[in-house]
């Protein structure tokens, strides 16, 4: 990329709830086992917030500690992008409210929709601002209470989701050194595939809409599959054609945490070797767009990650949306 300036993570920070909800819990709800829901998905719990708990709080635990790992204050951040499809409500947007609640008043703020590639967007928006020289710290959030837009009734879609929150403090950096490439694309042809149908313009939320369940998750799942294993893997191509690397310069690759089979679907294409993904969607489930950046969060916190390692992260999402982004680690 022909830039001024690149862009760092310098800082993360993830937050669940404390709830748990096992596969075991879920055989007493719908028609499913903890066999079918571990062998098709990779999935054994997930998180649940409580009633009372919404998305801007779940992003703005996650945003203070990644504020504390970066070692920067709110006030220098200048700009607050929280990705999300289940924001507080349809506005404002939940970045505001994320903002006022860790003091970055000098930032602006906005939400950004791109289901489960919306940390991938968020993360190419920062790069953007950073590196045409508009703005220095961008913090990028992907957060979801994905539980209070879930139909408890759905096997298909009930068993895959979890609420969570993951958070980055991108700052400007040394060319060469942090993103070395990102990627970001979508294809509205797909746009029944993953759906939250009511609750905008096109169809309100209303007792008709409620009772056709309209206004929770609808997925075609065998469908989005097949998609996001073929799309992740020409995605992450690309990103690592552009930071001309190859997957063996790789140390680790953080794939969006959907499904165990998505995921060795991907590193077949890849050729990577399994050794090298991050996988925790056997604790979260699917979290959409906190998938990532909890993941990340957990790799560094655990030392998996070190200062000049090569990581991949990846993602496909609603839209359809797909990003891909190589990351020369600075911590
Ligand atoms: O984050 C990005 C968006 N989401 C995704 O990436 C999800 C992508 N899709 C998937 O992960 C998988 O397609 C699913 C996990 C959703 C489903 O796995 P599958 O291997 O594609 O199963 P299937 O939909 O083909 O269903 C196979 C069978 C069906 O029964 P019949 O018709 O063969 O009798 C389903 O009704 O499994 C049944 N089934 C279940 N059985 C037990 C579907 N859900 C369940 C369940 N428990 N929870």
């Amino acid at each position: 990329m022909n830039c001024n300036y690149s862009a760092a993570i310098i800082g993360t920070g993830s937050y669940v709830p404390d709830k748990i909800m096992t596969n075991h819990d879920l055989e007493k709800m719908v028609d499913t086992s903890d066999e079918w829901i571990k062998t098709r998905t990779g999935i054994s719990e997930r998180r649940i917030a409580d009633e009372s708990t919404a998305t801007s709080d779940l992003s703005t635990k996650a945003a203070l500690l990644a504020l504390e790992d970066a070692g920067i204050s709110a006030e220098e951040i200048d700009l607050v992008v929280v990705a999300t499809v289940t924001p507080d409500m349809a506005f404002p947007s939940t970045a505001c409210i994320v903002q006022k609640n860790i003091g970055a008043l000098n930032a602006a703020a906005y939400d950004l929709s791109a289901g489960c590639s919306g940390f991938i967007y968020g993360l190419a928006s920062a790069y953007g601002f950073i590196s045409n020289g508009m703005y220095r710290n961008v913090l990028v959030i992907g957060a979801e209470t994905l539980s209070k837009i879930i139909n408890w009734e759905d096997r298909n879609t009930c068993v895959l989701f979890g609420d969570g929150a993951g958070a980055t403090v991108v700052s400007r950096c040394d060319k060469g050194e942090g993103i070395l490439s990102v990627k970001i694309g979508s294809n509205g042809n797909h746009d029944r595939l993953i759906t939250q149908p009511a609750g905008g313009s096109r169809i309100p939320v209303d007792v008709e809409s409620i009772n056709k369940k309209l206004n929770k998750i609808h997925m075609e799942g065998g469908e989005v599959f097949k998609l996001a294993v073929r799309t992740m893997a020409s995605v992450s191509e690309a990103a690592l054609e552009e930071a001309d690397i190859t997957v063996d310069d790789l140390k680790l690759v953080i794939p969006h945490q959907a499904n165990s089979r998505i995921i060795q679907g991907i590193f077949n294409r890849l050729k990577v070797s399994a050794e090298k993904s991050y996988i925790n969607l056997d604790k979260y489930g699917n979290t959409s767009a906190a998938s990532i950046p909890l993941a990340l969060d957990e790799a560094a916190k655990k030392g998996v990650l070190k200062k000049d390692d090569k990581i991949l992260l990846v993602a496909f999402g609603s839209g359809l949306t797909w990003g891909a982004s190589t990351i020369k680690w600075v911590k």
